[in-house]
């Protein structure tokens, strides 16, 4: 088989790669003059991250994975539609060998720099149209360590491997524009060897054993930013239900664990329904959780549909994660800088579910951070929730709590039923859309046009400091 020959040898700069990708598209006459899409989507926080020119709506990744060896192989296919004349776009993808690319079944030349996979197609694209990308790929993923210090992307596991993508691992096993702006649909078979199972986000949509090996079909129909598509790999015990409303639950646990945890997921069904009683009907098809050892992640994950936990979680823990589903999986920010839209609204699902059910107040949990949180969190006051210092403080206290203490700015500002209609609303606004802050602070003001919002807005959300007043 013939491997497709790179555009230019992958020591050449980005830079030069797209002048000849212009060069070439100069020459090629005819109608208006397509151009290159960027490299990147301009991130604040991540500027190489995601891919400008095109709109991705559905990923099909056909993978096989070996633990013992730990290689993947993969075959991608991205279904995108043109946002401008493309000569050529470019994918993320980090690690890994690359083999054939084709685009719409013709063999397109392509060329690597870093994490930039650029992608010349034989034709070049009109902008609007619909067109079908094939990555074939193989090798070991990595780990990639984030510039908080925590590890992402491909975490090889005691029995298998776990891949987690907050805020760019999933550039680790497979291809694709790997930022929160893009999501889109997905289809995942992944070959694993008999005995072992793979769980991924979304519903189980078949399994089947030959010659050793199972492969899993997962099927996500609902919008997906691809920091929360996940893969889990190995032993692990299933346990299927459902909701009072129906809704599937799967849950998948590994075996040193399945004990220690079941109380605490039984409560799925509960939480989910006081979720859908707070914040609105859940935008997913299904639902549950991953929960592998504790050493296996540093950190819960709310992966789209079945959120990825390190060893039991706590209740509080379990209410986040699902609460993320709405705020983060549903409703997506538009850039890693709008990180408390997230995290601010998932720790304040934390307080609610507290006062709801017989804890603190959530006022209690804000007086106390507000009085002497500093002692829990010693980073609480060293920068707002909507800027965060750089990429290496987005997962900074100032973004959970101080973000879940702007939201309760709001309740105390508008009192409880205009806010937990706020909270719904919002989550029905922007279902399965993006959104920024400042989409949020236009629509709080919109839906309170008597009540002046600045202060909250300039003391809490964007300066420096510590408040000056509770
Ligand atoms: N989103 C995760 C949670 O709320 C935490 C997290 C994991 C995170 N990786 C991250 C936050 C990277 C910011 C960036 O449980
Ligand atoms: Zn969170």
């Amino acid at each position: 088989m013939s491997r497709s020959a790179p555009v230019v040898p992958a020591r050449v700069s980005v830079a030069v790669a797209i002048a000849l990708a212009l060069t070439a598209t100069a020459c090629g006459g005819g109608g208006a003059e397509s151009t290159p899409g960027g490299s990147g989507v301009r991130d604040p926080y991540f500027p190489k991250a995601g891919n400008g020119g095109y709109d991705v709506t559905h990923y099909d990744l056909t993978l096989a994975y070996a633990p013992d060896t730990r290689r993947l192989t993969g075959r991608a296919t991205i279904t995108a539609r043109a946002t401008q004349d493309l000569s050529a776009f470019h994918l993320d993808l980090k690690g890994l060998d690359v083999g054939k690319i084709t685009v719409d079944g013709e063999d397109a030349r392509w060329s690597r720099t870093g994490q930039e996979l650029t992608v010349r197609p034989h034709d070049d694209l009109d902008e609007g149209e619909v067109f079908h990308t094939t990555v074939r790929y193989s090798g070991t993923p990595q780990t990639i360590t984030d510039p908080d210090g925590t590890e992402e992307g491909w975490l090889p596991t005691a029995d298998g491997a776990l891949a987690l993508g907050e805020p760019t691992g999933s550039m680790a096993w497979f291809p694709g524009n790997h930022h929160p702006s893009d999501k889109a649909s997905y289809d995942l078979t992944i070959t694993v060897p008999e005995g072992l199972r793979a769980v991924s986000n979304g519903e189980l949509a078949g399994e089947t054993t030959t010659g050793g090996r199972t492969t899993y079909t997962w099927h996500t129909a609902q919008p997906m930013a691809s920091y929360v598509a996940t893969l889990a790999i190995g032993d692990y015990d299933i346990r299927r239900s459902a909701t009072a409303d129906g809704l599937p639950v799967y849950v998948a646990v590994d075996p040193t664990r399945t004990e220690e945890s079941r109380q605490v997921l039984a409560r799925i069904p509960a939480i989910m329904k006081w979720a859908e009683d707070t914040f609105g009907p859940y935008p997913f098809s299904s639902t549950g959780a991953i929960v592998d050892r504790d050493t296996d992640a540093g950190y819960a994950l709310e992966t789209q549909s079945r959120p990825v936990f390190p060893g039991v979680p706590d209740t509080g823990t379990l209410v986040h994660e699902l609460a993320h589903q709405w705020y983060g999986n549903s409703v997506t920010p538009k850039t890693w800088r709008d990180m408390w839209l997230n995290e601010g609204f998932a720790t304040y699902a934390e307080w609610l579910w507290q006062e709801d059910h017989g804890g603190d107040s959530a006022q209690e949990i804000f007086d106390a951070l507000y009085d002497h949180g500093e002692e829990t969190y010693d980073d609480l006051w060293t920068f707002p929730p909507a800027r965060p210092t750089s990429a290496a403080h987005i997962s900074g206290s100032p973004v959970y709590q101080r973000g879940a203490m702007v939201l309760h700015k709001l309740r105390q500002t508008v009192g409880d039923t205009a806010f937990r209609a706020l909270l719904r609303d919002w989550a029905a606004l922007h279902r399965h859309g993006n959104a920024d802050t400042d989409d949020f602070t236009t629509y709080v003001e919109e839906r309170a046009p008597g009540k002046d919002f600045d202060g909250i807005w300039e003391e809490w959300l964007y300066r420096d400091g510590k408040p000056a007043s509770d």
